[in-house]
């Protein structure tokens, strides 16, 4: 639009600016012709009337005079005639303009003066009148009166009018012909062509086959389609050669790794990029009050899960956009390379207003459906309203993912409690793609589900999922109960699938995890942060436990604090040499629920703190503020134990971060049987946290227990971890979908 105003904006005004010259002149040149033809004519009548006024002035016959005037006023358009003596004294006037006389006639003196005729324009009553004026002889050539006709002027103005409406209708269709033919032309050799580029380009890249571009053009235009065409087909040749070594290294590697994900990732899908949606994004950018801008990693385990995954397979991440500084970085599509320093894949944020967010995120997934899969005793919250926005903010990351889908087979991975309804959407629009959903929090039986008054609508979105994924077998089967219940459907127990209007949802466990391997600094960097960290926080020559999470109800923070309450009092000679270091990332603060816990958390810390403290050592250092990744790390290398309670946990990556962090150093887990982590890390001291006291035992009993059991029991779990890694849950959930998608093409 811009680009046709520029264009024709300029034409525009230049045609304007010729025409108003142009009839300017044209109305001039109208107007003089008209005055010179009106006093032409008026020179005429007063002509005649001054023949016969010379005797009538000469007898002073007053009758005459003015039976002479009344006679000239019927000529066309005369409005009347005056006939004057030699002192410019009204003789006679014509009866219709017999209110002239009043008007003061400077002219007339001038004329009895110069002894020549005069004409011109007069106002008189508000109208404009023409005015000629003929000095009258005697036979001795001396004036002997005047004579004066007066016009109406009105239909000259009516012509005047009339020329410049004929101008302007000329205008009109000039610059309407004038600017069709622009926006032919423009249209021709610049929108089409490039509409068609951008078209043939757009499908390229989603993977349609043709690499010849429809556009044929010559010029700097043609040098740039040529240019265009170059970068596809290299673009898709080197495609094709990684798809090839991918299928070779494949055979060859066993453990998973980044390299093998990849090699799986470009085999199976090959030009297919992958698309994972998620509420969380990977990168945040915030701004804060001084006006700079961070961009802060967010604790949650579904980007510590999957931004390995991402960073080693590229592709593209579609995420609610939440940073107040998030706008500033993303390009015309919404779009940015992230890692902000090392772009590997490409996060599109998806903008939410702030009650979409209200509805969709706090309301119905945090209010409604976190509490209803965690058993946590708090009562969940369904609002008509939240719902509705949670169905619109569906829909909005729907529209999103469905813009970038490959134009044939494209497979996406959606995760989370957050979009029950999305799978249904797009397959909906995209019935070709495979859509695999991985839920991360546990799945409640089907009495508890069954409490949510949308449980039809959310299985129904579930259900058009080719594959969910759950951490635990235990999630998987409560799932099938539930759909077994509440739907009509057909629950496999063999293939362990639920087949339902001609779509079969497999249904399976894959147990997250992190990348073992990732986040290792220099050692001496390492160290450097250690002693700094103990050295501020007055942690040296103590036995420190580590804790890390999300100030979350689910996290059993309280219940920790109670159990090294409890610690000390049963075991005071522990008093001075035992620290909870607990670092607490502000979550979901905006919801009461939350904001309440925080309170009480910051309530216990104080109360603990004083009741034990001595000198300068507190039990209790609570942090309650976000940690970036490595910092993190310094703080599990650094922690004698860590202390996992939650008091229901989908999986819980810190348990795993911790076993892989602290890499053959001395070290103790204690860990929530409530987790599905504990169903892998056996070795971790396991705990019920609801228990106190067994907690506070628990607490004892890691601290206590000999070195080499702690390393061994350490090396078992680490071993657990660096096989289990992230690659092979992405892997195996990968593998799975691409077996399905395969399976639907034949
Ligand atoms: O799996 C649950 C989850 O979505 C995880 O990503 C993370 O532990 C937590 O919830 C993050 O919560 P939020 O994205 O609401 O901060």
């Amino acid at each position: 639009m811009r680009r046709v105003l520029l264009l024709i904006l300029p034409t525009l005004i230049i045609i304007g600016a010729g025409l108003t010259v142009f009839g300017l002149l044209e109305a001039r040149s109208v107007r003089e012709r008209l005055m010179d033809d009106l006093e032409r004519k008026a020179r005429t009548v007063a002509e005649s009337i001054a023949l016969s006024a010379g005797d009538v002035l000469s007898i002073s016959d007053v009758e005459a005079a003015n039976r002479l005037v009344e006679s000239f006023q019927k000529r066309e358009r005369v409005q009347g005639c005056v006939i004057y003596d030699r002192a410019a004294r009204v003789v006679a006037v014509t009866e219709r303009i017999s209110d002239w006389q009043g008007k003061a006639k400077p002219y007339l003196e001038e004329v009895l003066v110069s002894a020549t005729p005069r004409g011109g324009l007069e106002r008189f009553q508000e109208y404009s009148w023409y005015s000629y004026v003929l000095p009258v002889f005697d036979g001795g050539n001396n004036i002997i009166g005047l004579v004066e006709v007066v016009y109406d002027t009105s239909y000259l103005f009516d012509t005047l009018a009339e020329v410049w409406r004929r101008i302007s209708v000329a205008l009109i269709i000039l610059t309407s012909l004038i600017v069709l033919a622009l926006l032919t032309v423009e249209r021709r050799t610049y929108a089409l062509p490039v509409r068609q580029l951008t078209a043939w380009f757009r499908g390229f890249q989603k993977g349609e086959e043709d690499i010849v571009s429809p556009v044929r053009a010559k010029g700097d235009f043609g040098q740039l389609v040529s240019e265009v065409e170059q970068v596809a087909l290299s673009l898709r040749v080197a495609r094709r050669a990684a798809v090839e070594e991918a299928h070779e290294r494949l055979q060859q590697e066993e453990l998973w790794t980044e390299a093998k994900l990849r090699d799986l990732v470009q085999a199976r899908l090959g030009e297919n990029a992958l698309f994972v949606v998620s509420n969380r994004e990977p990168y945040i950018h915030i701004a804060d009050e001084s006006g700079g801008v961070r961009c802060v990693r967010p604790a949650s385990g579904v980007v510590t899960a999957m931004d390995p995954i991402l960073q080693a397979c590229g592709g593209t991440w579609i995420a609610h956009g939440s940073g107040n500084a998030d706008r500033k970085y993303v390009n015309s599509k919404n779009k940015l390379g992230v890692p902000p320093d090392d772009n590997r894949y490409i996060l599109k944020r998806v903008w939410l207003t702030k009650d979409e967010e209200e509805g969709y995120y706090y309301g119905f997934a945090n209010e409604g459906l976190w509490p209803l899969c965690h058993v946590t005793h708090t009562r969940p919250v369904f609002r008509e309203g939240d719902w509705e926005k949670y169905k619109r903010a569906n829909q909005k990351f729907a529209q999103s993912v469905l813009e970038e889908l490959p134009a044939r087979n494209p497979l996406v991975f959606i995760q989370d409690y957050h979009f029950t309804l999305l799978p249904r959407m797009i397959k909906r629009e995209r019935p070709d793609a495979t859509v695999g959903l991985f839920w991360h929090i546990p799945w409640p039986n089907p009495e508890v589900f069954a409490i949510c008054p949308y449980q039809l609508e959310i299985l129904d979105g579930l259900l058009a999922c080719d594959l969910v994924g759950f951490h635990l077998q235990f999630h998987c089967n409560n799932f099938l109960d539930t759909v077994n219940r509440l739907m009509e459907s057909r629950v496999d127990t063999e293939k362990f699938s639920i087949v339902r209007a001609n779509q079969e949802t497999f249904v399976r466990t894959f147990p997250i995890s992190i990348d073992a391997c990732s986040g290792a600094e220099e050692a001496e960097d390492e160290e450097r942060r250690i002693q700094r960290a103990r050295r501020e926080l007055r942690l040296e020559n103590k036995i420190v436990a580590v804790g890390v999470d999300r100030v979350d109800y689910t996290k059993g923070i309280a219940e920790r604090i109670l159990a090294v309450d409890r610690f000390l009092e049963k075991y005071p000679q522990y008093k001075g040499r035992f620290v909870l270091l607990q670092l607490g990332a502000p979550s979901r603060t905006h919801l009461k629920r939350y904001h309440e816990l925080a309170a009480e958390i910051d309530e216990l810390v104080q109360e603990k703190n004083w009741k034990h403290s001595e000198e300068d050592w507190q039990p209790i250092v609570y942090l309650n503020r976000h940690f970036s990744p490595a910092e993190i790390r310094a703080y599990y290398m650094m922690g004698d134990l860590c202390i996992v309670s939650s008091l229901h946990d989908g999986m819980n990556l810190v348990a795993k971060e911790y076993v892989a962090a602290k890499q053959g150093r001395p070290g103790m887990l204690i860990l929530s049987r409530f987790t599905g982590a504990s169903r892998e890390l056996v070795d971790a001291v396991s705990i019920n946290p609801y228990s106190i006291e067994e907690f506070a035992d628990a607490i004892k009993y890691s601290i206590e227990m000999p070195v080499e059991e702690k390393k061994a029991r350490m090396e078992k779990m680490r071993q657990v971890v660096s096989e289990n890694n992230v690659y092979r849950w992405a892997g195996g959930l990968i593998a799975e979908l691409t077996t399905i998608q395969k399976a639907k093409e034949l």
